[in-house]
């Protein structure tokens, strides 16, 4: 089975590691849209443009499962892609706030792109959600980091800003992939009540393979992985994922 996997850039590729080491089994087909990145600051109705352009490229690549690796193309496009594909299912990623509140946090301070904090759903998410959230300023750091992958230490200023905003909260609340290449210096420093949403997604995912396929096998098999991009730098991101594969960009 062929799983496609989508991010504006190399996000989803912090996704795409925890994918293929929790379920190798399948063939993956990773498609950064980095022509296009940062998706944040783009309309809806483009981000929407760029899924059905990548999604009928899968349709040709024999893809039946899809993953949004990427929270603001969930906001914006999901609900589309469900409704004009015929996938066997899409699967989006959002801001994990409410997992951060069922675990006891009162106060949630929540990073996620322009684009997401002005989706209606988000909106929902938060009204329904029993711990206060407030919304961080990271509108270009998705941005910062696709620039800076290979010198994260350069940016960690951008970290003590993440720090400094929630320091009377109890959790936060990573909601763009793009963050989790900073969430290990987070971390670090304000304890264990980060999330980032991926370990939920990926539950779901696997509830929803073994469902269908019955239970998944132990395996030592490696997934293949093909990555696809839509600017000319495909060696570049190429290189990125082999060196987050490999574990040299750590998570
Ligand atoms: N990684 C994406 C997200 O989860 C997109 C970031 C961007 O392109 O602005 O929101």
């Amino acid at each position: 089975m062929k799983i496609g996997v989508i991010d504006s850039g190399i996000g989803g590729l912090a996704v795409l590691k925890k994918l293929t080491d929790k379920l190798p089994h399948y063939e993956y087909l990773y498609f950064a849209d980095n022509a296009y990145c940062p998706y944040g600051n783009k309309s809806e109705e483009k981000i929407i443009e760029r899924l059905n352009f990548i999604a009928d490229f899968f349709v040709k690549s024999g893809v039946s499962v899809v993953i949004l690796a990427c929270n603001t193309a969930t906001g914006a496009g999901v609900k589309f892609l469900r409704e004009k594909f015929k996938f066997d299912k899409v699967f989006g990623l959002e801001p994990s706030i409410k997992q951060a509140a069922t675990c006891g946090a009162k106060k949630i301070a929540l990073f996620t792109t322009k684009r997401t904090k002005e989706c209606p759903n988000l909106k929902r998410l938060i009204s329904e959600c029993q711990a206060e959230t407030v919304l961080g300023e990271t509108d270009d750091l998705a941005f910062t980091i696709e620039k800076n992958i290979f010198d994260l230490e350069k940016i960690k200023s951008e970290v003590e800003k993440i720090l400094e905003f929630s320091s009377d909260c109890d959790a936060i609340v990573l909601g763009c992939t793009h963050y989790i290449f900073l969430e290990k210096y987070i971390t670090e420093r304000f304890g264990e009540k980060v999330y980032d949403g991926v370990d939920g997604l990926i539950n779901n995912v696997l509830k929803y393979l073994s469902e269908k396929e019955g239970e998944l096998k132990k395996t030592d098999f490696r997934s293949p992985v093909t990555i696809y991009c839509s600017n000319k730098c495909l060696a570049e991101i190429n290189y990125i994922w082999q060196l987050i594969a490999n574990g040299y960009i750590k998570l």
